[in-house]
């Protein structure tokens, strides 16, 4: 019998299965489906303006060479913000002298379009405001359209200047609420704009730490708790939603959930990224935290940019401790705050080293829980497990497991 004449004329509209559209649609269907059921969960997301993040998760940026595309993209997909660190991109020790500046942004472009050519998720940058090349890598992070860029080290009171009237996400990281009110106070004044979020990073973090080496050795630096509360204070006082993100030792779901309890939006997290299989180090960097079995293998380093920074105990870290140098040429100057001729050492090459496993001649930067890493997932798993603890920690409010003191 023959189609009814609707029936024709709707045929006549509908694609062959074969035809280019049916696939694309029908592929379209798949990938939403997909999207759906990865993250169908019952975790409140961490919303920055449009930017929807669920699980509420930011992978902290993680230089030298730690965090690249390839964990950026892994961590994306996952529904999480994956985030690209700006910092010692490229063979920054082989460019002829000058010629950094090119080398330093050509090299983060491709970085930002390698990421974006493996996810369609979340993705962003980490400038640390001591960079010297810190306005051209903050441009062309803006002319590449990164979701957002999240900045440190250092107080990032120029970063709106960069933003070109787009809509990117600027979420300035601080060690204190009254640095977090400088910065409010100076983009209002100055570009009209506030935080789209902020990040509280606490004495407990991996890299370079906003506290003196004293009060973490002492541990007379305030607690991440206290700081988040204190931040959040300053956040609420303003009209416009500043989502706080706290970050530093957050290990697991229970750890995620008392920060949400506490007031924060989300949290970031980068320790943790490290020992998976897409983080773009060599092996004998996550094997570094694998093999710290307490809080006593993480120690703190005085770095030649200013500031402490917490690291993964080694024979090098003892030698650099005992104030031994390795002497360096440096064609680059890739820190405002360094002074190749009286730096003991230089860190963007000992940074370097470590991230292609040479860990003679380098050392990891590690958050104060590196030593609970105990094997190496991939992202996906280590964002499944999270997920479900926090799910779990919101559901069951009195089992209190917080690894964070
Ligand atoms: C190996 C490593 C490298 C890091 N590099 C940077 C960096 O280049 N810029 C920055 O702002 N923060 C850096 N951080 C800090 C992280 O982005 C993050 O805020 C912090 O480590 C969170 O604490 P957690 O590691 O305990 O989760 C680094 C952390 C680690 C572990």
């Amino acid at each position: 019998m023959a189609p009814p004449e609707r029936d024709l004329r709707l045929m006549a509209f509908m694609p062959a299965p074969k035809h280019p559209l049916f696939i694309a649609v029908s592929k379209g269907f798949e990938f939403s489906l997909k999207w759906v059921i990865m993250h169908a969960n019952n975790v409140p997301a961490l919303n920055i303006g449009d930017l929807h993040i669920n699980p509420p998760i930011i992978q902290g940026g993680m230089g030298v060479k730690v965090s690249g595309a390839n964990l950026a993209a892994a961590v994306a997909d996952t529904g999480c913000a994956g985030i690209i660190s700006s910092a010692g991109l490229g063979q920054f020790e082989d460019c002829p002298r000058g010629d950094l500046l090119g080398q330093a942004v050509e090299s983060l472009r491709q970085e930002i379009r390698k990421a974006r050519a493996m996810s369609d998720g979340i993705i962003g940058v980490n400038i640390m405001h001591v960079l010297s090349h810190y306005a051209q890598l903050a441009k062309a992070s803006v002319e590449e359209n990164v979701d957002l860029i999240i900045s440190g080290a250092g107080l990032p009171l120029d970063l709106p200047g960069f933003l070109d009237g787009k809509n990117i996400k600027l979420v300035p990281i601080v060690s204190s609420a009254r640095t977090f009110k400088i910065i409010c106070k100076r983009w209002n004044l100055h570009y009209n704009k506030l935080p789209d979020a902020v990040v509280v990073e606490g004495p407990k973090a991996g890299g370079h730490l906003g506290y003196t080496s004293e009060s973490l050795l002492d541990n007379t630096a305030p607690n991440l708790d206290e700081i988040v509360t204190e931040v959040l204070d300053v956040a609420n006082s303003f009209p416009k939603k500043i989502p706080v993100i706290a970050a530093g030792g957050i290990f697991d779901g229970w750890d995620i959930a008392h920060y949400l309890r506490l007031g924060a939006a989300g949290v970031q997290m980068a320790t943790r990224f490290v020992c998976t299989d897409e983080c773009d180090v060599d092996i004998n960097f996550k094997k570094a935290y694998l093999n710290a079995h307490s809080e006593d293998d993480i120690t703190i380093i005085k770095s030649p940019v200013g500031l402490p920074g917490g690291v993964s105990k080694s024979e090098f870290v003892e030698k650099v401790k005992r104030g031994e140098t390795i002497p360096f040429k440096c064609s680059y100057k890739c820190l405002k705050t360094c002074d190749p001729t009286t730096a003991p050492y230089c860190i963007a090459k000992v940074l370097a080293n470590a991230a292609r496993g040479q860990l003679d001649k380098g050392f990891a930067f590690a958050g104060s829980n590196a030593y609970l890493c105990d094997k190496i997932v991939p992202v996906k798993s280590l964002v499944q497990e999270l997920t479900e603890q926090l799910e779990e920690a919101l559901t069951n409010p009195v089992k209190n497991k917080c690894s964070i003191k």
